[in-house]
């Protein structure tokens, strides 16, 4: 007890006040504490809301002919890159949809690939991760268009996955399905 009325007293001492009138003060000085920090965090997170927005609402920018590998990068990684990608080889911007293809987002794993096997077969598999749609039943063909018409209707297509850059590398079977306009 003794040391109860020491600080009691010192309050009393130094501040004037009593020690209820010290200890509410003290709580609301916590509060308008809390609620002011509290606002400088809002501040910072809608700032950064408000750039992911405008990433989103970026006009979707042609790429043109990319191998797989160059379209690796634009999976969300790097926030200054669009969100790409692949049905058939057909590469389409999907940052209006960061929440499904972004970094944590549920299909994240698609981002920046081919994902026409997965798809098809309704797998997240990484080894379906691949545009290879060989050998699959004519029913999960089906399912595959049934996405394909999806992003047909969804996404702006910004490009068309080749299988090497230069023209002279790139094998007949690719420049065949590469030259086919559907
Ligand atoms: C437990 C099973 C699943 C549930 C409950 C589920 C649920 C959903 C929901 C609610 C959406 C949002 C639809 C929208 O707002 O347009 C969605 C989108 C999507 N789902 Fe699933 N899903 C499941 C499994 C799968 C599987 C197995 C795949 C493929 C391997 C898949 C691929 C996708 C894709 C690609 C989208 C985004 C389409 C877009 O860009 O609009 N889902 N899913």
């Amino acid at each position: 007890m003794g040391l109860y009325t020491t600080i009691t007293d010192a309050i009393n001492q130094y501040t004037g006040l009593s020690p209820a009138a010290f200890f509410t003060i003290s709580a609301m000085m916590y509060v308008v504490y809390k609620i002011v920090s509290g606002m400088f965090v809002a501040a910072d997170a809608y700032v950064e809301v408000k750039r992911e927005q405008q990433v989103m609402m970026r006009e979707p920018v042609q790429i043109g002919d990319i191998t797989e590998d160059e379209l690796r990068p634009y999976d969300g990684s790097d926030p200054n890159k669009p969100l790409l990608m692949a049905i058939k080889g057909k590469i389409y911007d999907v940052s209006r949809s960061r929440m499904f293809y972004g970094p944590g987002g549920p299909y994240a794993l698609f981002a920046g690939r081919d994902a026409s096997r997965a798809l098809a077969l309704m797998s997240f598999e990484p080894s379906d991760l691949t545009g290879n749609i060989d050998g699959l039943e004519p029913s999960e063909l089906e399912v595959l268009e049934d996405w394909e018409a999806k992003f047909e209707e969804k996404y702006v297509k910004v490009g068309q996955l080749v299988s090497e850059k230069t023209s002279t590398l790139v094998d007949d079977k690719v420049d065949e399905d590469h030259t086919k306009e559907e």
